[in-house]
């Protein structure tokens, strides 16, 4: 089959695109230029989406994966955590349909009208859909005299079968800032990495591939990027799943983050006239 896009009306009355490829799905909302589903045929969801989300403007959607930027986590003076991309309507401005039946949908965030700090940063996010799912998210610095610093994270939630049967591979002697309980740098020992509680990290000076093995799902989720120094991980576990509005209780169970950025330690500093270009793919296969 050739590929097929169509226009639709979302949860909560938001604009969507849905795609169909000859082996994936996919669906991504004009609000936060969000993928909220990225299926290959015949297997479980790639990415996670909580059945609590709100679909509305000013909250981001929970789940799929929320495009951070251009900060990350709380700053000082910005009232919005994570950056304001993911509650912002993005622009549709192309999609392509590519030799081998992938379809490339490229959208532009409106500049920053309201936040001078950024205001001359453009921002654009290629989502190419097929047997992976590619993301390149693209930063020009529209200043001619003015450096500008700023961060990056395609904040991605994964399906996974059983978060007790999954272990994350690829951060074997990686330093990280450990945010539960406190903010402390440790250095990443294990071969891989098991969850059985809380996990909030971020892992420095990792341009790594990253994969996740799920022993329930007998699946391998596989992370390879480019130009991105950060990986953040990120299960919320108990408390922190009954403290969040738009999260089920018992969902921590199902998903796990694995974040692909420039974040904290690793900024981007843009010269003038200047752009930096950051690539995701997601893969599967079984094992
Ligand atoms: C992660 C952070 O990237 O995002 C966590 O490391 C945070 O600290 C999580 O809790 C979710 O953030 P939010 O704003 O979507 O609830």
């Amino acid at each position: 089959m050739s590929a097929i896009t169509k226009f639709i009306i979302g949860d909560g009355g938001l604009p969507a695109i849905c795609v169909e490829t000859a082996v994936s799905t996919a669906e991504i909302y004009l609000h936060g230029a969000h993928v909220t589903k990225f299926q290959k045929k015949g297997e479980p969801p790639v990415l996670w989406m909580s059945g609590k989300s709100l679909f509305e403007t000013k909250s981001p959607i929970r789940g799929g994966i929320p495009v951070i930027f251009p900060w990350f986590g709380a700053r000082d003076g910005k009232v919005l955590k994570h950056g304001s991309a993911r509650v912002k309507s993005w622009r549709l401005i192309e999609i392509a349909h590519l030799a081998g039946g992938s379809v490339a949908l490229r959208f532009q965030l409106p500049a920053e009208t309201d936040d001078a700090d950024f205001a001359e940063l453009e921002a654009e996010y290629t989502v190419t859909v097929g047997e992976s799912l590619g993301l390149d998210f693209t930063v020009k610095n529209n200043s001619n005299s003015k450096s500008l610093s700023f961060e990056e994270c395609l904040h991605t939630y994964f399906t996974v079968g059983d978060i007790g049967a999954v272990s994350v591979h690829g951060l074997k002697g990686s330093q990280y800032l450990d945010t539960v309980g406190g903010l402390n740098e440790r250095i990443e020992i294990g071969d891989s990495i098991g969850i059985s509680s809380e996990v909030d990290r971020i892992y420095h000076d990792t341009p790594v591939t990253v994969e996740i093995h799920d022993e329930k799902l007998r699946r391998k989720i596989k992370i390879e990027k480019q130009n991105s120094l950060s990986t953040v991980v990120w299960n919320p576990w108990i408390a922190k799943s009954k403290a969040m509005a738009d999260f089920g209780d018992e969902e921590y169970h199902g998903m796990l983050c694995v974040e692909s950025g420039n974040v904290r330690m690793n900024p981007v500093n843009l010269g003038p006239g200047k752009s930096s270009k950051m690539s995701v793919k997601i893969s599967s296969s079984s094992m």
